[in-house]
C-alpha cells in the first residue's frame, strides 16, 4: 500500500510542482509550456499569445514607464496599469491646489487628459535567438574580461544593425538568458506621448498602504488609466496637441463574468529579476549580509520620512512616491528572509550541492570539479565589497541629494563651457527649471536627518580602508558627525534654492571663470564619496562579481547537463514572460487558510478614519450602503469583488501585468505577492507562493459608479 502511495505520489509530484512555477519566454512557449498550459485549461495556442505574423496578445502589452507592465484595453490606446505604477506620474502632476493623490483624477473627455512629461510605453516587436552570433568567437574558458568584451562587441553590432534599419523609434537590446548561456535579441518600439486618463484617490488606489503591502487579505484598488498618443500615421511622436489616440494592433476584451477557484490564469508581462539557480554560498550572502543591511538602512529612513509625512499635508504629497519605493523593498526583503529561512533553503541548496559535487567529479573530465570551491572562495572574498557597495547604494545613491548633485554638476559644467550670451541664458532657464522641479518634492530638513543617519551607518558598516577620507577627519563620537552634517547644511547652497539660483545667475553674468561649484561643502562631500566609491570600491566589487557571474553561467550550464530531463526556465531579466497557473487560495501557515478572493465588505470593515492607511472615501461607503453596484457585482454572492489570489510565478516588474483567462480575456491586473511567498525570487514554493491581482470588476465598478466616467466604460469591450 505504502509503495503504491509513493508511486502515485512520485508520479504526481513533478507535475504539480512544475505546473505553476516558471516564467516562460514567449518564443519558446510551443517548445516548453503550451502543452502544460492547455492541460490546465488554456484554450489559446502559442501563436495566439506570441506571433510576429498576426496580431497576438503580446501586441496588447507594454512596458509602462521604466519598470512596470501595462495593457491596452480599448481600440483608442487606453492603457491599464497599477495605481502604484502610475503614482510617480500622478504625484508629479499634483500640488496642494490640484491634489490628484488625495482626490483622484478623471478625464471625462479626451481634451482633459494630462500629458506626463517623460513617460513612455514600450511595445515588443520581436525576439530572436542570437546566441550563435554572440558566441561565435568565445568559449567557456577565455579570460573573463576578454570574453565579456567580445560578447559586448558582438551584441552592440547586432543592436546597431537593427536600429540602422528600423530607425530611432525602436530599441534593440541583446540580453543574456540562463545566466549568459543564451542570448536573445529584443526589438521594441517606444511611444513617447502618454497621458493620464484616470486614477482613483489614493484612499482606493493605495488602500491599506504599507500596512497591507505584500499582505493578504488585500483590498487595494491598485489601478490607473493612461492613453497612448501617436502621430497621424499611428507612429511614436513626442507630445503635440495634434497627436491622436494610438490605434493598437491588439487590445484586450474584458471579461466581467467572474472568477472561480481553479480557473486557468496567465500573467503576461515584464518580471524584473529572479535568482533561482544560485548556490548556497550566494544565498547565504543575500540572507545574512545584503538583506539585513538594506533593511536596517531603509528602516531608519522610513522612521524619518513617515513621521514627517504624518506631520504635514505638503510633505505627504512631496514624499508620497519616494516613501512608497523605499518601504516596498524594505518590506519585501523582510518577508523574503523569513521565507528563505522557513524553507531552510541553505540546507536544501547544500544537499543539492553534495549531489552536484559527486556528479561534477566524474562528468566530462571534471570540468566543473572546482566550481563549488570557487564559489566558496569568491563569495567570501566579495563580502567587504558587497557591504560597501550596498551601503553606498542605500546610504548615498538612493537619496534625493545624490541625483540632484549629479544633475547640477553636469549643468554647471555645461554653463562653464558655454560662450555665447544667448546659449547661457537658455541654459540658465533650464537650470532654474531643474531647481524648481527638484525643490517641489524636496525638504532640506528631512534630507539632513536622513544624511545624518545614513552617514553614521556608512561609517559603522564599511571597512575603514574603503571609506571616504572625511570620515577620518570627523571625531568618532556621534555629536561630531552631527556637527559635521549641520555645518554642511548651514553652508551649502545646494540645500537652499534661492541661494542656488543666485549662484547660477552670478556665475552666468561674470566674464571671469565662474566660482567653482565643487567648492560647495555638500558638493565636496558627495564628490569625495563618489570618487571613493568609483575608485576604491567598485573595481574590487566588479572583480569579484564578474568572477561570480562567470561561475553562475557555468553552474547553470552544469545543472542543465546534470538534469537533462528537467525543463528549466531562465531567470527573470525584465523581458517579456508568460507565467501560467490557476486561481487558488493557500494555507500559508499552520492554522491559517487564505480564501482566494476579497470583497468590498472587507474594505468597509477595515475602514478607519483615524488610520491613514484605512480611510475609506465617503462616496465609496455610500455606494456600499446603497448596494449601488451597477453591473459589477458577483453573480453568485452579489458582492463587489476586490482582489484575488492565483499561483502564477511573478516578481517586481509584473506589476500592472494583465491576468488573462483561458480564452485570452482580461480578468485582473497583477500587483503584488503574499508575504509568505516573497522568497519566490530565489525559491518558488508551490504551496505558499501566490500573486495578488485586482479583480477587473473592481476597476470597472470604480470607474463607472465611483467616478461616473461612462466615457471610459463605453470605449472598453466588456463581456459579461
Ligand atoms: N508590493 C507591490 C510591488 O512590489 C506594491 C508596492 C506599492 N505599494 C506600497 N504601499 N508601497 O510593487
Ligand atoms: N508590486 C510589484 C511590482 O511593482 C509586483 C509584486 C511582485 O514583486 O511580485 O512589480
Amino acid at each position: 500500500m505504502r509503495r503504491l502511495y509513493l508511486l502515485i505520489l512520485s508520479f504526481l509530484l513533478p507535475l504539480v510542482s512544475f505546473a505553476d512555477e516558471g516564467m516562460w519566454v514567449p518564443i519558446y512557449l510551443q517548445k516548453y509550456a503550451i502543452k502544460q498550459m492547455q492541460k490546465l485549461g488554456c484554450k489559446l495556442s502559442a501563436d495566439d499569445i506570441y506571433s510576429t505574423d498576426k496580431p497576438s496578445l503580446k501586441d496588447a502589452i507594454v512596458i509602462f514607464g521604466g519598470g512596470c507592465t501595462g495593457e491596452l484595453i480599448s481600440s483608442q490606446g487606453l492603457v491599464l496599469t497599477n495605481y502604484h505604477c502610475g503614482y510617480g506620474s500622478i504625484q508629479k502632476l499634483s500640488s496642494l491646489e490640484h491634489d490628484y493623490l488625495t482626490d483622484g483624477f478623471w478625464a471625462y473627455d479626451k481634451s482633459e487628459e494630462l500629458p506626463v512629461p517623460g513617460l513612455t510605453v514600450t511595445f515588443l516587436v520581436y525576439m530572436k535567438d542570437v546566441t550563435n552570433q554572440v558566441m561565435k568567437n568565445v568559449d567557456d574558458f577565455l579570460p573573463i574580461e576578454k570574453r565579456n568584451n567580445l560578447i559586448d562587441k558582438a551584441c552592440k553590432e547586432i543592436e546597431e544593425k537593427v536600429i540602422d534599419s528600423l530607425g530611432d523609434n525602436y530599441v534593440a537590446e541583446v540580453k543574456p538568458f540562463y545566466k549568459g548561456n543564451q542570448y536573445i535579441l529584443i526589438v521594441s518600439e517606444v511611444y513617447k506621448d502618454v497621458r493620464l486618463v484616470g486614477a482613483p484617490p489614493s484612499a482606493i488606489g493605495k488602500f491599506g498602504g504599507d500596512t497591507d503591502n505584500w499582505v493578504w487579505p488585500r483590498h487595494t484598488g491598485d489601478f490607473s488609466l493612461f492613453r497612448i498618443y501617436a502621430n497621424k500615421n499611428n507612429e511614436p511622436a513626442t507630445y503635440s496637441p495634434d497627436n491622436v489616440p494610438y490605434k493598437p494592433k491588439k487590445y484586450f476584451t474584458i471579461n466581467a463574468g467572474g472568477i472561480k477557484q481553479g480557473d486557468f490564469t496567465l500573467v503576461f508581462g515584464y518580471p524584473g529579476y529572479t535568482d533561482e539557480y544560485i548556490p548556497s554560498y550566494l544565498v547565504d550572502n543575500l540572507i545574512n549580509i545584503q538583506n539585513p543591511l538594506r533593511i536596517k538602512i531603509r528602516q531608519a529612513k522610513l522612521d524619518i520620512i513617515n513621521k514627517a509625512m504624518k506631520s504635514s499635508k505638503d510633505l505627504n504629497i512631496k514624499y508620497f512616491a519616494k516613501q512608497a519605493g523605499i518601504a516596498n523593498g524594505w518590506k519585501k526583503w523582510i518577508g523574503q528572509n523569513q521565507g528563505l529561512k522557513r524553507l531552510n533553503i541553505l540546507k536544501e541548496k547544500k544537499d543539492f550541492e553534495i549531489k552536484f559535487q559527486k556528479w561534477a567529479d566524474t562528468y566530462s573530465n571534471g570540468v566543473y570539479k572546482n566550481l563549488l570551491q570557487d564559489y566558496k572562495k569568491y563569495s567570501g572574498q566579495i563580502r567587504p565589497y558587497l557591504i560597501a557597495y550596498y551601503s553606498f547604494v542605500e546610504d548615498y545613491y538612493f537619496t534625493d541629494l545624490w541625483h540632484f548633485y549629479k544633475n547640477m554638476g553636469k549643468l554647471t559644467r555645461e554653463l562653464q563651457s558655454t560662450k555665447s550670451k544667448r546659449e547661457k541664458d537658455s541654459l540658465l532657464t533650464k537650470i532654474y527649471k531643474k531647481i524648481d522641479g527638484f525643490y517641489k518634492d524636496f525638504s532640506p530638513e528631512i534630507e539632513k536627518q536622513i544624511y545624518y543617519k545614513t552617514m553614521s551607518f556608512y561609517r559603522q558598516d564599511v571597512d575603514v580602508e574603503l571609506q571616504p577620507t572625511y570620515f577620518l577627519q570627523i571625531d568618532s563620537g556621534q555629536t561630531a558627525l552631527e556637527h559635521y552634517v549641520d555645518s554642511l547644511w548651514t553652508n551649502s547652497i545646494l540645500v537652499d534654492s534661492s541661494r542656488l539660483k543666485r549662484f547660477y545667475k552670478f556665475s552666468a553674468r561674470r566674464k571671469r571663470k565662474i566660482k567653482n561649484f565643487y567648492d560647495d561643502p555638500i558638493v565636496q562631500m558627495l564628490s569625495v564619496t563618489e570618487k571613493s566609491f568609483y575608485y576604491t570600491i567598485l573595481p574590487k566589487f566588479h572583480n569579484y562579481s564578474d568572477k561570480l557571474d562567470s561561475l553562475n553561467r557555468l553552474f547553470m550550464k552544469a545543472q542543465m547537463q546534470m538534469q537533462p530531463d528537467k525543463t528549466f526556465y531562465p531567470d527573470a531579466n525584465f523581458t517579456m514572460r508568460v507565467s501560467y497557473g490557476k486561481v487558488t487560495g493557500s494555507k500559508p501557515e499552520d492554522g491559517l487558510i487564505y480564501n482566494y478572493f476579497t470583497t468590498l465588505d472587507g474594505v468597509i470593515a477595515k475602514g478607519n478614519l483615524d488610520v491613514i492607511d484605512y480611510v475609506v472615501p465617503q462616496k465609496l461607503e455610500e455606494l456600499y450602503e446603497k448596494k449601488d453596484y451597477g453591473q459589477w457585482a458577483d453573480k453568485n454572492d452579489g458582492k463587489i469583488h476586490v482582489c484575488f489570489l492565483a499561483n502564477n510565478h511573478t516578481t517586481g516588474g509584473n506589476s500592472g501585468s494583465p491576468v488573462i483567462n483561458a480564452n485570452g480575456e482580461l480578468i485582473g491586473v497583477n500587483f503584488d505577492r503574499c508575504w509568505q511567498g516573497t522568497m519566490s525570487d530565489i525559491k518558488f514554493d508551490t504551496t505558499v507562493c501566490r500573486n495578488i491581482s485586482l479583480d477587473i470588476r473592481y476597476m470597472l465598478f470604480i470607474v463607472d459608479k465611483y467616478a461616473g466616467a461612462k466615457n471610459l466604460i463605453s470605449e472598453m469591450n466588456i463581456k459579461h
